[in-house]
């Protein structure tokens, strides 16, 4: 049947109304094109949050938007999660809208990166669209307001699974990253569904050398070590976030130190400062500068490191799969190679508002019938 004489279309995102391919990607996409990318965040995320928070709105758009279903639920981290589809961190920053966006039928979201200190991040412009690779660009530099502010809105009540998500200051020397690390976990941990520590961004000076297995080693110890002080009677789980760049042998590495520092999980991956396989020209790729690359072109090495970490630690560590994941087939994909829970960012960016439904709907269906299969 033809798109035009069908109330739903189906194309490689899955099943979608005609109402919704059509005001998106046809009215609403091509007006936020004409604003600079980081305008269009702001724009879009000031609307949904003043649009949820009007009387009933908010409720109303979780009753038709998320899908949280006997076959869609899943229970990790010693939490039980509507579906397994979450927003990746980075989106929300500064934790302010993660009751909107869990009204949009996210299954959790992840709040920050998160500082010590608050830091107005790199100059910009530092976020790009690369529209033939679906891909962005970002070199936002951990743009926050710190730690101490988020937990003003994180000890509210609130219904949507919230990770959360620490990094480094920028202006803190390397010799008191762990303190400024532990300053942030001790904020946070009270009110966290769950922590992860973030080594792998690319935009802050020396981040990622933090995972090697010397640095980390002693960073995840106090880490856990100020959770379990502030958190003495609920067990924060802890997870590591981890870069797509690392050689295979330091995501093996990465693997046993988070099983032998008993940690719960580990969130593969971050964006790459790699550029190969682009559709785009160089002279669009090179206007871009340096950043960290997102969405398809970072698929493929989010499956082989996940893969790797499965390979590894088994069932023993909660794997959450993140990278270019676009459809409920590589979601479901990434479920079957060992992840417990999925995140997306660029493409939710890419597709609108409705692409929570449509992966958490598509994902119950293929578990539905892999399960009558097997
Ligand atoms: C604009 C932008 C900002 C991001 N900021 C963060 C961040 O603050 N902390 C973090 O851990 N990851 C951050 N990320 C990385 C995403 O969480 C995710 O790991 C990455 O984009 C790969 O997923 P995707 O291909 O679905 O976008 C950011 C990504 C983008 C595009």
């Amino acid at each position: 049947m033809s798109e035009s004489t069908n109330a739903s279309e189906t194309t490689r995102y899955g099943r979608r109304s005609a109402v919704e391919g059509t005001v998106y990607r046809a009215l609403i996409r091509p007006l936020l094109y004409l604003l600079p990318a980081e305008a269009a965040h702001h724009l879009t995320f000031t609307f949904l949050r003043w649009f949820a928070a009007i009387p009933g709105v908010g409720p109303w758009l979780r009753r038709m938007l998320l899908v949280d279903t006997e076959r869609s639920r899943v229970r990790a981290l010693g939490l039980e999660f509507p579906n397994p589809i979450g927003l990746a961190a980075g989106f929300d920053k500064d934790a302010i809208g993660y009751e909107a966006l869990g009204s949009l039928g996210f299954g959790f979201v992840e709040v920050g990166t998160l500082t010590g200190q608050p830091q107005s991040g790199n100059p910009k412009p530092r976020l790009f669209r690369l529209p033939r690779d679906r891909a962005l660009i970002n070199r936002m530099g951990f743009n926050n307001h710190g730690s101490a502010d988020a937990v003003r809105r994180l000890r509210r009540p609130h219904r949507t699974i919230v990770g959360v998500n620490i990094g480094r200051t920028k202006a803190v020397p390397e010799s008191e990253a762990i303190a400024d690390y532990v300053s942030s976990a001790k904020r946070v941990g009270p009110f966290a569904d769950y922590v992860v520590v973030n080594v792998s961004s690319p935009n802050t000076p020396g981040l990622r050398d933090l995972q090697a297995t010397e640095k980390l080693r002693p960073l995840l110890a106090a880490v856990h070590e100020a959770l379990n002080e502030v958190s003495p009677t609920r067990r924060v789980p802890l997870l590591v976030k981890i870069a797509p760049d690392l050689a295979d042998e330091d995501v093996d590495a990465v693997a046993d130190l988070a099983l032998e520092f008993g940690l719960d999980g580990v969130i593969a991956t971050n964006t790459t400062v790699r550029r190969d396989g682009l559709q785009s020209n160089a002279s669009e790729v090179a206007r871009c500068g340096a950043g960290g690359l997102s969405g398809p072109p970072v698929e493929h090495r989010a499956l082989e490191v996940l893969k790797r970490l499965h390979d590894r630690a088994g069932d023993r560590l909660v794997l959450i799969s993140v990278g270019g994941i676009e459809t409920a087939d590589q979601a479901w994909a990434r479920i079957q190679a060992g992840a417990t829970l999925v995140q997306v960012y660029t493409a939710f960016v890419y597709e609108g508002p409705f692409l929570p439904k449509r992966l958490a709907t598509g994902v119950a269906e293929l578990a539905s019938a892999a399960g009558f299969q097997g």
